[in-house]
């Protein structure tokens, strides 16, 4: 493929080159919310390159086409992907951005390697983009590369989307490092987030820290010596899922079949509970099950009536906090299943493995309840997945205060997980919610997400992204 107009540059490619032990490869859908949600966006664009990392390290893969999208591999070495990847990005910036649920670890050889691996994916993008076209960058992974495009690619008009929450100040102050992070991300024309609260947390650090001015939405950027200056935008753009999909899958008969079969193996219960997250600290998972434990322990639920599932996805499990957490996990799954488990079947259902799209959403078409209790989280595709599953308009949603859904999921049954009280009186009023009630609900939530799904996102965040890049932008459009 020649130079594309649109480059989508982010640490993860939407696939992963797995080896087996007998060493053969196949690739297989990548974690997380950020693929779920470009994946669907590029598989609609024309002319687009996505430019990423393929999961392993020292492999060197030639670019190829996947589905309808041109995807092209970044090579991480062994020592990038430790310190990279597991150190700067996920035992740095990822607790700190995440209301340092977890301690946050710096170590200034991590930045050092974060700073050549930016380098690694501006390069490969700068190199992908026809002339005055258009990159997006994605996370928090790669904050410096928005600079270090700029000053490869003067012609290409810059965006960047945080799929995370972005600390208040008092937090963000504690980075080191901090002002090379943020005029990494100030080479961006347009700086997009998942609530309005991340956005002027933003601005409001580029004020204390550079000394920058700016109003809520906009930063001006000195420009140095000769140049001009230059106005960045920061705005919310909450990002959804593609409805279209789960429109299609839960007509699907097979898909139906499938839900039925899971609640039949399960003995079928009066209730199903459902929680579904990457195995990480930031979900609150500890919190779900000590709630649900306790009402096991005091009777309020009935094991032989409801029944948990529990889907963990594996997610960086060199990373010390995952290992300690999902030791801690499994240990307490098995002590509620040893003490209440009905004989034959479990109180709990735990499963620590990925799963076909077709069985996601036979799980939430099951699911009565489903418990979404993250301490901090950026969105949280799940809780708009198990609404665009619901067409029946019935199930209980229950959700953090503390996603960036809460913002606008205002039906679900909202809570503060850190209060194991609350958690449990919301379990118990979800279990317990008339059909009328649930109905009520789930309408609403159902309208909001098929009104704002992933495609309309990315076409507001483009089209913001062309306006405010002005003459780039316009170059890109020719
Ligand atoms: P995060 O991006 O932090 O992982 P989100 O809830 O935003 O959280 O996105 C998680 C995505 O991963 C969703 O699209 C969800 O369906 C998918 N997912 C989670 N667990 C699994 C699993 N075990 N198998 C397949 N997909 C999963
Ligand atoms: C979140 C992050 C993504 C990341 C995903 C999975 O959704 O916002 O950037 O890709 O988690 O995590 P991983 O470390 O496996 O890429």
């Amino acid at each position: 493929m020649s130079r594309a107009s649109l480059v989508v540059v982010a640490n993860r490619l939407p696939v992963d080159r797995k080896t087996a032990p007998d060493g053969s490869t196949e690739w297989v859908t990548s974690p997380g919310g950020l693929v779920t949600a470009m994946e669907s966006v590029m598989r609609n664009a024309d002319s687009a390159a996505w430019v990423g990392w393929a999961g392993g390290a020292d492999e060197d893969i030639a670019p190829f086409d996947i589905d309808t999208m041109h995807l092209v591999p970044v090579t991480l070495t062994a020592e990038e992907v430790e310190k990279y990847y597991e150190g700067f990005s996920n035992d740095t910036l990822w607790p700190l951005y995440h209301d340092v649920i977890a301690d946050p670890n710096f170590h200034r050889t991590w930045w050092d390697v974060y700073v050549e691996a930016n380098r690694k994916f501006a390069k490969a993008a700068a190199a992908a983009t026809a002339e005055g076209g258009t990159i997006w960058v994605h996370d928090y992974q790669l904050q410096l590369v928005p600079e270090m495009i700029r000053s490869l690619r003067p012609d290409v008009t810059i965006g960047w989307f945080n799929h995370i929450p972005f600390p208040p100040f008092e937090l963000f102050a504690q980075l080191p490092k901090r002002d090379s992070v943020l005029r990494g991300l100030l080479g961006a024309d347009l700086l997009g987030f998942q609530r309005e609260r991340d956005a002027i947390n933003f601005t409001t650090c580029v004020r204390q820290i550079l000394g920058y001015r700016a109003s809520e939405h906009q930063i001006v950027v000195p420009g140095l010596g000769l140049e001009e200056d230059r106005t960045v935008e920061a705005r919310c753009f909450p990002i959804s899922i593609d409805v279209s999909v789960y429109d299609e899958l839960t007509k699907d008969p097979a898909v139906l079949a499938r839900a039925k079969e899971i609640r039949e193996q399960l003995g079928n219960p009066k209730k199903v509970v459902l929680g579904v997250d990457r195995l990480d600290y930031t979900k609150g998972i500890r919190h779900r099950l000590k709630a649900y434990g306790e009402l096991l322990n005091d009777g309020a639920i009935d094991p032989h009536d409801v029944t948990m599932i529990q889907v963990a996805t594996p997610s960086r499990e060199r990373v010390d906090a995952y290992k300690q957490l999902r030791d801690e996990i499994e240990l307490t799954v098995g002590r509620l299943n040893g003490d209440f488990a009905p004989i034959g079947r479990p109180a709990i259902s735990y499963m620590h493995r990925t799963f076909p799209r077709t069985d996601m959403t036979a799980l939430y078409m099951c699911a009565d309840v489903v418990l979404v209790t993250s301490l901090r989280d950026g969105m949280n595709l799940v809780a708009k997945e198990y609404i665009a599953s619901r067409i029946d308009e019935r199930g209980v949603l229950v959700l953090s205060e503390f996603t960036g859904a809460a913002d606008e999921l205002r039906a679900a049954t909202l809570v503060n997980p850190h209060d194991i009280d609350e958690l449990k009186s919301a379990i118990l009023h979800a279990l317990a919610m008339s059909e009328e009630e649930q109905q009520d609900n789930m309408r609403s939530l159902r309208r909001q997400v098929f009104d704002h799904d992933v495609q309309r996102w990315a076409s507001d965040f483009l089209e913001a992204l062309e306006r405010v890049g002005g003459d780039r932008g316009a170059e890109a459009r020719k």
